[in-house]
């Protein structure tokens, strides 16, 4: 037995996945890359390799990762580039698109080897969280006014749009695609590619993705040009769980179970947009509120069903603690930062990292 805490990277529930997006690459002749935001463990993208065409980034750091430990294509793109990483993060690129067009302007000639886009936001999204919104009033994610694009069309050969945010509804995509096409159709038949950006969830059960693909193939046909998509959290969802122990219960008016991990510091994600982890079956007779070990007072993963009492030594899996959890795991109140682990195809399982005292001695100094 492993000890706890580690996330537990399962390879056939990521193929699966990876499955969906060749067969969405293949029917609608889109490229499809990894966004590592979201998630980049890189033990298993020997794996992910296989299905998809290369990554994105958000930072020098993730374009780096992106070119060394994936391959295949890279894009560099951030919210803002410095003048003392451009040259490395071009060094690393296949394309780079810049998010304004003072960034275009300031680094396009440093980046005149490589292709250049530009993000374009169309100021209407899917996202219902102001935090998470690229739409939100004011926002800084991208250029909208179409006169001032036009001015900048001769340095650059695509764009950029991520306008989505965990949309499961095709119609919403598919109208919010037409509104993209009004506004910018006439700057988007003058590029050779437009990524699509992340968000939408094409991967999870009930998704159209014939007619999705069949939607893309129709846009890239009638605008001649390469459509690429940034999966992030479609392509690791329900893949990966963070295995944890019961340290101690108690009673305070509610069943209390405090397990040796923390959300605050293992599953940051959630605390941010208040939700709750997930624990399967999640059925049965007894209720428990599970807490983690640090000193916040909120430090709570939820509350559960399960069949039988829990007693400290048992083990609780939280679910789909891939996406937007492994990138921000960190080491608030020094609690042991979990181990990273896969299960084979085979069914075999094998611990890839673990962290140590030097790791936390190390993140500081
Ligand atoms: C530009 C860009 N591309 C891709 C993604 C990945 O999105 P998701 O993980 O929701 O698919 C994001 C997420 O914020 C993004 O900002």
């Amino acid at each position: 037995m492993i000890e706890t805490p580690y996330y537990l990277i399962d390879k056939a529930k990521l193929t699966r996945n990876m499955e969906r997006i060749a067969h969405v690459r293949e029917k609608s002749g889109a490229n499809a890359l990894l966004a590592l935001k979201c998630f980049a463990t890189w033990s298993v993208f020997d794996l992910m390799r296989d299905y998809m065409d290369g990554t994105t980034s958000s930072s020098l750091f993730e374009v780096r990762l992106g070119r060394e430990r994936f391959g295949k294509e890279t894009h560099a793109y951030s919210v803002a580039y410095g003048d003392n990483e451009i040259d490395e993060v071009v060094s690393h690129a296949d394309k780079i698109i810049f998010n304004s067009i003072s960034q275009l302007e300031r680094f396009a000639d440093k980046a005149a080897g490589i292709a250049r886009g530009l993000r374009l936001n169309p100021q209407v999204s899917s996202s219902s969280f102001d935090l998470a919104d690229p739409a939100r009033p004011f926002s800084r994610l991208g250029e909208w006014d179409v006169a001032k694009v036009e001015r900048v069309m001769d340095r650059i050969n695509g764009f950029m749009i991520h306008n989505n945010c965990e949309n499961k509804d095709f119609g919403l995509f598919d109208r919010m695609l037409g509104e993209i096409e009004e506004r910018f159709g006439a700057l988007i038949a003058r590029v050779d590619w437009v990524s699509l950006g992340g968000g939408i969830h094409f991967t999870g059960d009930d998704y159209p993705v014939d007619a999705f693909s069949a939607r893309l193939r129709a846009f890239s046909d009638r605008y001649g040009v390469q459509i690429y998509l940034e999966p992030g959290e479609a392509s690791i969802t329900k893949s990966t769980t963070l295995e944890v122990t019961v340290l101690d219960t108690l009673y305070n008016g509610k069943n209390l179970a405090i397990v040796d991990s923390s959300i605050e510091a293992h599953m940051l994600d959630l605390l941010i947009y208040r939700e709750t982890a997930k624990v399967l079956p999640n059925e049965g007779p007894h209720s428990y509120m599970i807490c983690g070990k640090s000193c916040l007072a909120g430090d709570v993963f939820g509350e559960f069903r399960f069949a039988e009492e829990l007693k400290v030594g048992d083990r609780i899996s939280f679910q789909d603690a891939a996406g937007y959890t492994m990138v921000k795991k960190n080491w608030f109140n020094g609690v042991k930062m979990p181990a990273i682990a896969i299960r084979e195809l085979d069914g075999s399982v094998r611990t890839v990292r673990e962290f140590t005292y030097a790791d936390y001695e190390q993140s500081l100094s």
